[in-house]
C-alpha cells in the first residue's frame, strides 16, 4: 500500500509563506510598498487613478495614447442593468452593503454578456465602483446613481457616494487614496482570487470570492470599524481610557496592526499627511486628526503596534463626507483592479491551488445506528 508522503506544515495563517512569485507588487516589514517596481509614494503623489489601474494591469505606465482608450473602456462599460439593482433592492433596507455588492457582481456571472476574459475583467472594473457607490442607496429603495460622461474615475465615484461638494484637493486627496487601495500582493482577497482562478472560474466568480474575504473587519471592514471607534471615543482625551479598557478587554484595536508592517505602513503615513493637510486647508475643526493622533502615539508606546491604512483612509472619507458602511465598498471599488491582475497572473503559468491537511482526528470508528447513539 502506498503510504502519504508527510505533508509539509505550513505555520498558521501562512505567514511568511510564499505562495506565489509575482510581478505586481510587494510589501515589506521596513514599511516598504512597491507598485510593479515603483516605490508607492512615487505612484501615489504623482500618477492618476487610471495611470495606476493600467500599470498594475499591465505591468507598465501607459503611453497618451494607450490611457486614453483604457480609460474610455472603464466609463463605456459602466451601465449596470437594471436586473442588478433590482436583485440589489430585494436584499431589503437592512442589507450590509458587501452583501450587496457581491451579490450584484454574482449575478453579472450570468448577466453580463461579454464574451471574452479579457471583457470581462473590463466591464467588473467599470461596473465595481458603480455597485459599491450604490451599495447602500438600492438596497433601501433609493434610485441608483449613474456614472456620468466625461468625469474621471475616482471623481465620478465620488460624486456617487456623496452629493457634498469636494474642493480639488479633497479630490485629489480621495484619488490617493484609491490608489493606496487598489494593490497589495498576496493579502486575504487577493489570495482568494487566486484560489478560483486557478480553478478556471470565470472572473466574476473569483471578484465575487475576493469581495467575500474583503468583508472580514480583519482585512476590509476594518476602516468602517475604525471609524466607529473613532466616533465612539469622540474627544482626543478619551484615547489612553479607550485603549486600557480594549486592553484590559482583551479586545483589538481596529485600524492597527498589519502581517507584514511591523514598524509603519506607509499608505497609512501617506494618508495621515493627506488628512492632516485637508483639514488644515479648511481651516475648520480638526478633533478629528488630533484623536487619530493621540491613538496612534498611545498604542505605540503601549503596544509598539502602528496604524494601517485604514486607520486613515477612515476619517478621509468621513470628512468628504461619506457615510461609514461604505468605507469597505470603496475599497472593493479600487481593489478590483488589483484582483484582476492576480487573477491574469495566476493564468499566466497556473497550477490548481489544493494544499494539504494533517489529519488530527480519530480513525477507525464504527458506524453506529441512529437508535444506538
Ligand atoms: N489591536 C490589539 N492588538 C493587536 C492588534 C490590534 N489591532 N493587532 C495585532 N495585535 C497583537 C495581537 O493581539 C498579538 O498579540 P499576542 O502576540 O500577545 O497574542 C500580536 O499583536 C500579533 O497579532 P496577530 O493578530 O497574531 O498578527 P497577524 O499578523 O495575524 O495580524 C491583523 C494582522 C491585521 C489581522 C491584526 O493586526 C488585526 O487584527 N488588526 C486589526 C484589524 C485591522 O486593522 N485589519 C486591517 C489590516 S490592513
Amino acid at each position: 500500500m502506498k503510504e502519504d508522503p508527510e505533508p509539509l506544515r505550513a505555520p498558521k495563517g501562512l505567514a511568511g509563506v510564499s505562495v506565489a512569485d509575482t510581478r505586481i507588487s510587494k510589501s515589506g516589514a521596513d514599511g516598504s510598498l512597491i507598485y510593479r517596481g515603483y516605490p508607492i509614494s512615487e505612484i501615489a503623489n504623482n500618477a492618476g487613478f487610471e495611470e495606476t489601474a493600467y500599470l498594475i494591469l499591465r505591468g507598465r505606465l501607459p503611453s497618451k495614447g494607450e490611457l486614453e482608450p483604457f480609460s474610455a473602456a472603464l466609463t463605456a462599460k459602466s451601465r449596470v442593468e437594471e436586473e442588478v439593482f433590482t436583485l440589489m433592492r430585494g436584499l431589503g433596507r437592512d442589507a450590509d452593503p458587501i452583501d450587496a455588492i457581491r451579490t450584484a457582481v454574482s449575478s453579472l456571472g450570468s448577466i453580463d454578456r461579454e464574451p471574452t476574459r479579457e471583457e470581462q475583467e473590463a466591464s467588473l472594473e467599470s461596473k465595481m465602483s458603480v455597485i459599491a457607490a450604490n451599495s447602500l442607496r438600492v438596497p433601501k429603495g433609493e434610485a441608483p446613481r449613474k456614472p456620468k460622461a466625461g468625469l474621471r474615475f475616482s471623481d465620478n465615484l465620488l460624486q456617487m457616494l456623496t452629493t457634498k461638494v469636494a474642493s480639488d484637493y479633497e479630490r485629489w486627496v480621495f484619488e490617493r487614496v484609491l490608489i493606496l487601495y487598489m494593490e497589495h500582493d498576496m493579502n486575504a482577497s487577493s489570495f482568494t482570487v487566486r484560489v478560483v482562478a486557478s480553478t478556471l472560474a470565470d472572473p466574476y466568480a473569483a471578484a465575487a470570492a475576493g469581495l467575500a474575504s474583503l468583508k472580514g473587519p480583519l482585512h476590509g471592514g476594518a476602516n468602517e470599524a475604525a471609524m466607529r471607534m473613532f466616533l465612539e471615543i469622540g474627544d482626543p482625551e478619551r484615547a489612553p481610557q479607550f485603549l486600557a479598557n480594549a486592553f484590559r478587554d482583551g479586545k483589538k484595536v481596529m485600524g492597527f496592526g498589519h502581517r507584514v508592517y511591523k514598524e509603519f505602513d506607509p499608505r497609512a503615513r501617506l494618508c495621515k499627511e493627506y488628512l492632516r493637510e485637508l483639514l488644515k486647508r479648511r481651516g475648520g475643526d480638526d478633533r478629528l486628526y488630533r484623536l487619530a493622533d493621540t491613538l496612534e502615539k498611545e498604542m505605540w508606546e503601549k503596544k509598539r503596534i502602528p496604524p494601517n491604512l485604514d486607520y486613515y483612509a477612515a476619517p478621509i472619507f468621513y470628512e468628504l463626507g461619506i457615510e461609514v458602511p461604505l468605507y469597505t465598498p470603496i475599497f472593493a471599488a479600487s481593489r478590483v483592479f488589483g484582483w484582476m491582475a492576480h487573477y491574469d497572473e495566476q493564468l499566466v503559468d497556473n497550477k490548481l491551488i489544493r494544499p494539504d491537511s494533517v489529519y488530527v482526528g480519530p480513525m477507525g470508528l464504527k458506524y453506529k445506528r441512529m437508535e444506538d447513539r
